[in-house]
């Protein structure tokens, strides 16, 4: 009897334990590009935006915000997954403020890259000025949290950074004399690599301890890709899978190196290429009808103004495709890789 009442009483303790250490996220901060733009690209003169219909219409309320997709995005998901809100709002949309931010805000900007030269192709946000606005949000937080609470969310916030396909896409393929005349894509992937290595040493000096890298897409497959790929039946292009795969291969490799160089930090590299192409390669085991088009108008080479409000070709159900626009997957594609990561590479954040 005695040895049961002291077991009960250990069972307790261990289970006040692990309430304890198991703290809440209180936030989820973004960077990067449209694969997590919440709508940034709407509040400054470019045309990469998507604030318009049919996009957002499986949106809360059937609202375009400035997504690249029908609905939420996987950061949204992510924060929902947290248990913190249902998604993630765009650090420049007036609509909010910092009492919103403090428990997640996403700084990306559709068009945007690792290299200052892709975010100049479309007049988007390079990083290092999302990076500056970070720094004025950790200002903001601090003057309406107090250093204390401020400090609490920097460091046990979860950092999710996702971009690089147009640095390759928009930028390296599709300006002939540009960074190809400077670099071999062997080059350019190490130059890529670097930048990404000192923008994560400079958030951990910032004080971000849980931070998420996210690697390519299998960017082969994206319709737009596809499209242009008409003597092999609009497959996928598997040079540029191959090359997905060999930088994601370069950022894993960084990732690890850093992991252990830098005090306190919890890093990890989230790689959606295989969950990805697992979708676009088997799209009937994930409920899906359609792998090689996008839903949006002929669903070849249409998004942003192109994925224009009433057009006749656009699908009725989203759900049935895995792609959105040309170069942006449905909603519930994201949601499907931001479970798939919940469950691998950022389970380990939730304690
Ligand atoms: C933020 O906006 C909400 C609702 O619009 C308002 O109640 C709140 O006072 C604002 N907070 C700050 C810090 O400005
Ligand atoms: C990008 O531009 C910023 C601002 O001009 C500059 O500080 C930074 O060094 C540039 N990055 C690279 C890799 O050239």
């Amino acid at each position: 009897m005695q040895h049961l009442k002291y077991y009960i009483v250990c069972l307790f303790h261990a289970l006040l334990l692990v309430a304890k250490t198991r703290a809440k996220v209180p936030a989820i901060i973004v960077f990067g590009d449209s694969s997590v733009d919440a709508g940034n690209n709407n509040y400054i003169p470019t045309i990469a935006r998507s604030n318009f219909e049919p996009y957002g219409r499986d949106f809360a309320g059937g609202r375009p915000t400035g997504r690249f997709s029908n609905g939420k995005i996987p950061t949204d998901f992510i924060a929902e997954a947290f248990h913190i809100k249902p998604s993630i709002p765009a650090y420049l949309d007036p609509a909010y403020n910092i009492s919103d931010f403090a428990t997640g805000v996403s700084f990306a900007s559709a068009g945007t890259g690792y290299d200052n030269a892709t975010s100049d192709v479309l007049s988007v946000i390079p990083l290092w000025k999302e990076l500056e606005y970070y720094k004025e949000y950790q200002r903001k937080l601090r003057a309406h949290l107090g250093n204390a609470a401020a400090n609490k969310v920097i460091s046990e916030a979860v950092y999710m950074i996702s971009m690089g396909t147009n640095d390759f896409l928009e930028n390296y393929y599709a300006i002939p004399g540009g960074r190809q005349s400077q670099f071999s894509i062997g080059q350019y992937e190490d130059f890529l690599v670097r930048i990404a290595y000192l923008f994560l040493k400079e958030l951990h000096g910032l004080g971000a301890r849980k931070i998420s890298l996210g690697g390519l897409p299998p960017m082969g497959c994206l319709p737009l890709e596809r499209t242009t790929n008409f003597m092999l039946q609009n497959d996928c292009i598997e040079s540029y899978n191959d090359l997905a795969l060999e930088f994601n291969g370069k950022l894993k490799g960084m990732v690890m190196k850093l992991n252990k160089e830098l005090p306190g930090v919890k890093l990890v590299f989230s790689n959606p290429y295989y969950i990805f192409m697992h979708i676009i390669r088997r799209p009937l085991s994930h409920g899906f009808e359609v792998a090689s088009v996008a839903c949006c108008s002929t669903g070849m080479f249409e998004m942003g103004y192109a994925c224009s409000r009433n057009n006749p070709f656009t699908c009725q159900d989203a759900n049935k495709y895995v792609f959105w626009d040309a170069f942006h997957p449905t909603e519930k594609t994201s949601h499907i890789i931001a479970d798939y990561l919940m469950k691998t590479t950022l389970a380990q954040f939730r304690s």
